[in-house]
């Protein structure tokens, strides 16, 4: 591996840019929240500035601070001029709250959103999820984050004073071209930002120390460490307290991902510590590492020449200063209760395999698939019984890595290629980050929210790659999986979810001139018939995926019934 050393580079980007204060997002908290997403401009270079989104500000938006059992109430206001939703990404809300694609928010119209904060103590983040819109309007600066607190959490002696011993820390890389304008589908994303900043410093007390990091970029992979190679005790992962902390030196973190870490900077006051991504150390085939896929044949359009993906740089200089009044100086031993759902007590198995269009040199193109389709908002892939424990198996098939995200839970990492997760994976999360040709498996639970026409969505969190499909949608629905006969009822209509036909039993009693009406859940009706037998076959080779609504009725009988059918 070519090695530049890190001093060089260390210099010339200071003669590139001088050090910039960390810029800190504002706070809103309570239960009422508004945000107006709007266009506006950032100075980041000499010469034009910058077109950017931003959500009551020019670029990025307020850190909101929820409680865990409140109700909130939220108003996304869309002043850009481009239809766009608002996900709250990694929280447990219901599919019509939860802001997935198809909860657009036209340009000057309002959304919304009021949801109970179900959510653990944790870093969460909200941005756009508009389909084939996510990258563009991610990149150029909408996104946020988000801190839930709970009295499990509270309870502790942890640092919590926001922007005093407690930071957030929202990682990106951006492209820009001659004019100074991002350009989102670029590889040339050589410029490294915190919080929007270029170049930052932070001055930070000479205690215990909590950072709250995001990792808010389109594509890139960070490995964390510190310049001195200090430790540094990981206490979150996406959503919610490790057991206990775990003690690092590097720290992997991909798109979509959170961590929350402690950094022990007694003692070290008027001293200097950068945090660094040490790229260089990254194993090749993830973008952020020297070669972004398996086979070093096939890269992709300037990335051979983003410094970014080849030299360790400087994310953020820590200058510690004195220590505040009351500081935390201890690191708890243990944090929080974190009871994994057990692979037991599932009901059933999925599995998602990732793969390309375009197997040969041309690999790396988009799309990438899962289970062979690309996204399509008019279709389901999965069908999920309400309060199922589910195990989900992810294979990718492809040269490079993909981090995997889904809506409404949270899961438990069950193993990597068969071995148990690393300690800071075995709390819960929400995006896991799955290395070419590894099959990682989870476990999650998808109770409380059900509808039978509102997705959630699951996807790959690099941005190019979701908007161009690398993404599917699931149907939480209590109608669903349900084979057995109602008791006394009568009637049995199986098997439910079906394939190519589905079966209805009938007791003598509702035979006599007993109608069947199906309707898809626009109210189309689908089929029409008068039954006459005690089994009545319904072939549904040539009806699209979906939930069907199934009518019966005589003179003195009427009921309904849904179906599922999935090919
Ligand atoms: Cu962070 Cu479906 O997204
Ligand atoms: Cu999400
Ligand atoms: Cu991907």
């Amino acid at each position: 591996m070519k090695k530049i050393p890190f001093v060089i580079f260390l210099f010339s980007s200071v003669l590139l840019c001088a050090q910039q204060p960390l810029k800190i997002p504002p706070t809103l908290s309570g239960t009422n929240f508004n945000l107006n997403l709007q266009t506006d401009t950032v100075g980041f270079f000499a010469g034009p500035s910058t077109n950017t989104f931003g959500v009551n500000g020019n670029i990025l938006g307020p850190t909101l601070i929820f409680e865990k059992d409140s109700f909130v109430n939220i108003t996304v206001n869309n002043f850009i001029a481009d239809t766009t939703t608002i996900h709250w990404h990694g929280m447990h809300i219901s599919p019509e709250n939860d802001g997935g694609p198809h909860s657009k928010i036209l340009p000057n119209a309002t959304w919304n959103p009021s949801f109970t904060i179900m959510d653990k103590a944790a870093t969460y983040w909200y941005h756009p999820h508009l389909h084939m819109k996510t990258n563009p309007h991610v990149t150029k600066g909408l996104a946020g984050m988000i801190i839930v607190k709970d009295a499990e959490e509270a309870a502790l002696n942890l640092p919590r004073t926001y922007g005093v011993d407690d930071f957030p820390l929202i990682l990106q890389s951006k492209a820009f071209d001659a004019s100074n304008q991002i350009m989102p589908q670029s590889h040339a994303d050589s410029i490294s930002m915190v919080n929007a900043t270029i170049n930052p410093f932070l001055d930070a007390p000479a205690q215990i120390v909590r950072l709250r990091i995001l990792n808010g970029s389109s594509n890139r992979t960070y490995l964390l460490g510190f310049s001195n190679n200090m430790a540094f005790d990981q206490i979150a992962s996406d959503g919610g307290l490790l057991a206990a902390p775990v003690n690092l030196t590097r720290l992997r973190l991909t798109p979509g991902e959170r961590v929350e870490i402690l950094v022990n900077l007694i003692g070290m006051q008027s001293q200097t510590v950068n945090l660094v991504n040490y790229c260089q150390e990254l194993p090749i085939g993830l973008y952020g590492a020297q070669y972004p896929a398996m086979n070093q044949s096939t890269t992709l359009p300037d990335y051979p020449n983003n410094p970014l993906n080849l030299v360790n740089y400087n994310m953020l200089q820590i200058n510690v200063v004195a220590q505040t009044g009351s500081p935390v100086v201890t690191i708890p031993g243990t944090l929080a209760t974190v009871t994994p759902l057990l692979e037991i007590n599932s009901n059933m198995s999925r599995t998602i395999t990732f793969g390309t269009a375009f197997p040969g040199p041309l690999f790396l193109q988009m799309p990438f698939l899962m289970n062979g389709l690309q996204f399509d908002m008019n279709a389901i892939n999965e069908y999920v019984p309400l309060n199922n424990i589910e195990v989900w198996e992810l294979n990718n098939n492809t040269q490079t890595s993909h981090p995997f995200h889904i809506h409404d839970v949270q899961f438990y990492i069950l193993d990597r290629d068969g071995n148990a997760p690393p300690l800071n994976e075995q709390g819960r999360k929400d995006v896991v980050l799955v290395a070419p040709f590894e099959t990682v498996r989870f476990i999650a639970q998808f109770s409380d929210f059900e509808s039978d026409t509102v997705p959630y969505m699951y996807h790959c969190h690099m941005l190019p790659h979701e908007d161009m499909g690398m993404m599917g949608q699931f149907i939480v629905s209590s109608t669903i999986g349900v084979n057995e006969e109602k008791e006394n009822s009568g009637i049995h209509i199986y098997p439910n979810p079906t394939k190519d036909k589905f079966s209805i039993n009938l007791k003598d009693e509702f035979i006599e001139d007993l109608k069947v009406k199906v309707y898809d859940l626009t109210g189309k009706l689908i089929y029409n018939k008068e039954i006459y037998n005690k089994q009545t076959m319904i072939n549904t080779e040539d009806w699209a995926n979906g939930i069907y609504q199934v009518h019966l009725s005589n003179n003195t009988h009427f009921s309904t019934e849904k179906i599922v059918v999935q090919h």
